[in-house]
C-alpha cells in the first residue's frame, strides 16, 4: 500500500520538467490520495535531506514554465558525493544516507526524473533496495530505451527558429551562416533542426566530416546561383582526422567534459577555403530554457502519469518510455550506460542526403 512518494529532478534543466512534476503530483495526490515529497536540487537534496512537501496548489500554474520548481544539479552523484571538509574536497559514498533519508520520511517509492547520469544512480539505488521508477529527460534525446525524451522537441523547435532567422542574413549578405547546437555526443538536435530549417550542411558526431567536402557543397551552391549557405553543426561533431572540441572541463562533475567551439573552428576553415564571409551563432542554453512546446507538455504528462501508475502497480526498477508512440516501460538496466546516437545510414540521414544536404562525408 503506497501512501507517500518522493520525486526528484536531476541533471541539466530541460523544458517539460515542471509538466512531469505536475502530472506526478496531481495523479498521486488527487487520483490516489498519496502525499508527495519533492527533493531539492537533484541528488543533493536526497543526500542532505532538503525537500518540500507538495501542497494542493504546488502542482498548479507550472505546466508551461521552463526549468524545474525543485531545482536541479548536474554535479552530484550520491555514490561519489563531493564534501568540503576543513577546506579540503573529499568524495564519499552517500547512497546509504540517501536511503535512510527516504525511509525516515516514510516515502514508499521514488520517481526520479533525469538523463543517463541521474538514471544510472537511480538504477544503482534500486539495486540497493530503493523502490524507484525513472522518467527519461534530456534535450539531447540520447537515452537508450525510449524513442524520445521530453524537452528534445522544444530544443529542436528553438534551433529551427534560429535557423529560420539566420536565413535572412545569409541571403541578404551572401554569407555562410553557421549554427552550433547542443547534443553532447549525439547529433539528434542538429539533424532534426537541420532538416526542419532547411540547412545545406549538417555536421554530426556520428559522421566525421571532411572540411573540403563541406566547402565543395558551399561552392557548388554558389555556382548554381545560391550565394549563401546554412551549416548546422552539433557541438560533438569532429573531422575525419580530428577530435571533438572541448570548451571546458568542469572539475568534480560526474561528466566533466563540456563540448563547444566547433562552430568557430569550421567558420575559419570555411572562410579561408571558400573565400565566402562566414559567421557563427552558438545557440547554447537557449535550447534548454523557456516554455515546452505542446508536444513536450503532452509527452511529459504521459510520462508523469505512467510513472505514478508503475508505482501504483508495484513495478519498480523501470524507466517509463516511448515505444512507437505508445507509453511503455523498460528496465533501468537497459536504459542506461549506452547512449542512443543517430544511425549514420538511418532514415533521417538518407532523406536529408536525398534532398541534397551534405554531411561532409
Ligand atoms: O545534456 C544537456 C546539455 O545541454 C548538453 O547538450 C550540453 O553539452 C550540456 O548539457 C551543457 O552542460 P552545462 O549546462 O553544464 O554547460
Amino acid at each position: 500500500m503506497i501512501k507517500k512518494i518522493g520525486v526528484m529532478t536531476g541533471g541539466g534543466d530541460c523544458p517539460g520538467l515542471n509538466a512531469v512534476l505536475r502530472a506526478v503530483a496531481k495523479t498521486a495526490m488527487f487520483k490516489y490520495g498519496w502525499e508527495v515529497i519533492g527533493f531539492k536540487d537533484g541528488y543533493r537534496g536526497m543526500v542532505i535531506n532538503d525537500y518540500m512537501i507538495f501542497g494542493p496548489d504546488d502542482a498548479s500554474g507550472i505546466l508551461d514554465k521552463g526549468g524545474t520548481i525543485l531545482g536541479t544539479s548536474n554535479k552530484d552523484n550520491p555514490f561519489n558525493f563531493m564534501i568540503e571538509k576543513d577546506g579540503k574536497i573529499e568524495f564519499k559514498d552517500m547512497s546509504d544516507q540517501v536511503i535512510e533519508n527516504v525511509n525516515s520520511l516514510g516515502i514508499d517509492a521514488m520517481i526520479i526524473i533525469g538523463g543517463d547520469g541521474t538514471l544510472t544512480s537511480a538504477r544503482d539505488l534500486y539495486r540497493k533496495g530503493l523502490k524507484v521508477v525513472g522518467v527519461p529527460k534530456t534535450i539531447d534525446n540520447d537515452l537508450s530505451g525510449t524513442d524520445y525524451t521530453f524537452g528534445f522537441m522544444t530544443a529542436v523547435d528553438t534551433a529551427t527558429e534560429a535557423i529560420d532567422k539566420l536565413h535572412s542574413t545569409a541571403e541578404s549578405h551572401h554569407r555562410v551562416m553557421i549554427l552550433e547546437v547542443m547534443g553532447r555526443y549525439a547529433g539528434w538536435i542538429a539533424i532534426e533542426s537541420g532538416i526542419a530549417g532547411g540547412a545545406d550542411v549538417i555536421l554530426i558526431p556520428e559522421i566525421p566530416y571532411d572540411i573540403n567536402k563541406v566547402v565543395e557543397k558551399i561552392l557548388e551552391r554558389k555556382k548554381a546561383g545560391k550565394h549563401f549557405s546554412i551549416v548546422v553543426v552539433a557541438e560533438g561533431a569532429k573531422s575525419i582526422n580530428g577530435e571533438m572540441v572541448i570548451k571546458k572541463i568542469v572539475e568534480h562533475s560526474p561528466d566533466p567534459i563540456r563540448l563547444g567551439g566547433i562552430g568557430h573552428k569550421i567558420a575559419e576553415e570555411i572562410q579561408e577555403l571558400s573565400g565566402i564571409e562566414t559567421r557563427v551563432t552558438v545557440l547554447g542554453h537557449l535550447q534548454r530554457g523557456g516554455k515546452p512546446i505542446p508536444y513536450d507538455r503532452i509527452l511529459s504528462t504521459r510520462f508523469g502519469v505512467a510513472a505514478v501508475e508503475l508505482v501504483k502497480n508495484g513495478e519498480f526498477g523501470y524507466m517509463v518510455c516511448l515505444d512507437d508512440n505508445c507509453i511503455s516501460k523498460v528496465p533501468l538496466d537497459e536504459a542506461v550506460g549506452k547512449i542512443k546516437t543517430v544511425p549514420p545510414d538511418g532514415e533521417l540521414v538518407r532523406i536529408a542526403k536525398s534532398i541534397g544536404v551534405s554531411f561532409g562525408d
